[in-house]
């Protein structure tokens, strides 16, 4: 066992709230170690989660594209097929390629990255145990945990990784399940069921909740059932899942239906994707006094300190939206206190994406969450299919809304749902942390023909003005 005195700060997990949160204290001058088990930064988002999700997605839509709508732009050839393999090697490109740039990223900021399992022994120490099974101590003035998350189990369907399978597993299978069930209707469960139904499969969705995308405004989210049920997924909501079955090679999901019947589907893999809970087992926060919330998060305070005072935390592990880029933001925030700057995140204006096709983007507050505030407001709405640019693609389906005070025309929300609605939301969210109004983004001149025209138009339509509708 070595031991090495002189850190800053060590940092438990090296995904995107804590490999970013290293950078940015190594920028200001911190003496940083980044501990992760994975043999190169990036965690569960550019491993196993957001980023291979997202190339698979990209090519099982260029696959789809390839065989129904190339046609239609006059673009024809005989045959399509399916590299299955070819498609997962590029995805693995992909992974690697970006890890190992942010491995690279480490190195040219100083800072020590130290594969193994980190531990608390105290307050001030973290024993690593490392593959080879050695264990070195590092101390440090003050630690970050950023340990992420994992997926849930359902008590009665546990992993076998062959049969019931969680979101890591479906990012591999080896060949297209004939018929895939999906438990969850969240963002994971429409995300890969997209990715396999475009492959060939025919994917089943149970969701526990009358509706999909609980979190999302509910109008988007009706839209996005109705697009994603004509591209052939199919939707049980409402529906209970109560356990499952393995016959031979395949076998069956059993769950209750809204009418109260037991009803079954047969299927030759079942997804799991029911939420992900925070990642802290094995960490031995006992030994330094970090203490957990209700809900099993590592409670943190404005300034991401634990119930220690030279322990903080940040992304999944704490409370808020599972998503990269607010730990990322964290990270930062986070990195900035610990240097002695002012760091600050601003909760409200955290964008949400869905990366089906058409994609679902949001910020700011639901018109259920508007309504629920009491606040009055002015919702209004612009279709695709009147914006120039997605009739030029032939991608119509979906529209904006943007919702406003009526008070004082704060904006108060924009949902898009649309083609690329992930990178148009970006100028809602910018608007928002200005504290801009319906009339800013209205009276913004914005390049013709683009879909970013679909969001000048919807917030024209608040003062009822909308140009081309
Ligand atoms: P989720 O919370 O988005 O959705 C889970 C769904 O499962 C909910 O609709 C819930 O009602 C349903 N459910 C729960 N128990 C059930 C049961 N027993 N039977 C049937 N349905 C049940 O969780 P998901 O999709 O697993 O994603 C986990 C986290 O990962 C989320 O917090 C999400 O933000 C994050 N993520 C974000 C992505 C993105 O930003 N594009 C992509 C993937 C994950």
């Amino acid at each position: 066992m070595s031991s090495n005195q002189n850190y800053d700060l060590v940092i438990i997990g090296a995904g995107p709230g804590g490999y970013v949160a290293a950078i940015r204290a190594a920028q200001l001058g911190l003496k940083t170690a980044a501990i992760d088990k994975r043999a190169t930064p990036g965690g569960t988002c550019l491993h196993v989660g957001c980023i291979p999700s997202k190339a698979l997605l990209d090519s099982s839509e260029i696959y789809e594209l390839a065989q129904t709508k190339f046609k239609r732009h006059g673009v024809e050839f005989d045959n399509v097929t399916l590299n299955l393999p070819n498609m997962m090697k590029r995805k693995g490109e992909v992974v690697k390629g970006l890890t190992m740039g942010v491995l690279g990223l480490m190195k040219k900021n100083k800072i020590d990255y130290i594969q193994g399992a980190g531990r608390f022994l105290s307050k001030t120490e973290v024993e690593v145990e490392k593959a080879d099974g050695s264990k070195e101590t590092l101390t440090a003035k003050n630690m970050l945990i950023a340990t992420g998350s994992e997926p849930v189990e359902l008590p009665f369907m546990k992993f076998d990784h062959e049969f019931v399978c969680d979101s890591t597993d479906a990012l591999s299978f080896d060949k297209v399940p004939e018929r895939l069930v999906l438990i969850g209707g969240g963002v994971i469960g429409l995300e890969l069921g997209s990715v396999w139904r475009r492959l060939g499969a025919k994917v089943t969705v149970i969701e526990m909740l009358p509706r999909i995308l609980p979190p999302m405004d509910g109008e988007c989210a009706e839209a996005m059932q109705k697009m994603l049920k004509r591209q052939g997924l199919e939707f049980k909501l409402g529906c209970k899942v109560t356990g499952c079955e393995k016959t031979g090679a395949a076998g069956s999901v059993s769950y209750i239906n809204e009418k109260g019947e037991t009803e079954s589907v047969e299927c030759d893999k079942v997804v799991v994707a029911v939420g992900r809970r925070p990642y802290t087992s094995g960490l031995d926060l006992e030994a330094a006094g970090v203490q957990l919330d209700a809900m099993k998060r590592v409670a943190i305070n404005e300034r991401f300190q634990t119930s220690v005072e030279n322990i903080y935390a940040i992304g999944d592990a704490v409370e808020g939206p599972m998503l990269a880029h607010k730990a990322e933001e964290e990270g930062v925030a986070c990195a900035e206190i610990l240097a002695g700057k002012p760091g600050h995140i601003d909760k409200d204006t955290i964008p949400n994406v869905v990366y089906t096709w058409p994609e679902v983007a949001s910020v700011g507050k639901t018109e259920e969450e508007v309504k629920g505030s009491g606040v009055e407001y002015i919702s209004a709405t612009f279709p695709f299919m009147a914006n120039g640019r997605a009739k030029a693609m032939g991608e119509m389906d979906g529209f904006v809304k943007v919702i406003a005070a009526k008070e004082d025309d704060a904006l108060l929300g924009v949902h898009i749902v649309g083609p690329r609605a992930s990178d148009m939301i970006a100028e809602a969210v910018c608007a928002m942390a200005f504290g801009g109004s319906a009339e800013d983004i209205a009276r913004i001149c914005h390049a013709h023909p683009t879909l970013s025209e679909a969001l000048k138009e919807a917030a024209l339509g608040i003062d009822g003005r909308t140009i081309h509708m």
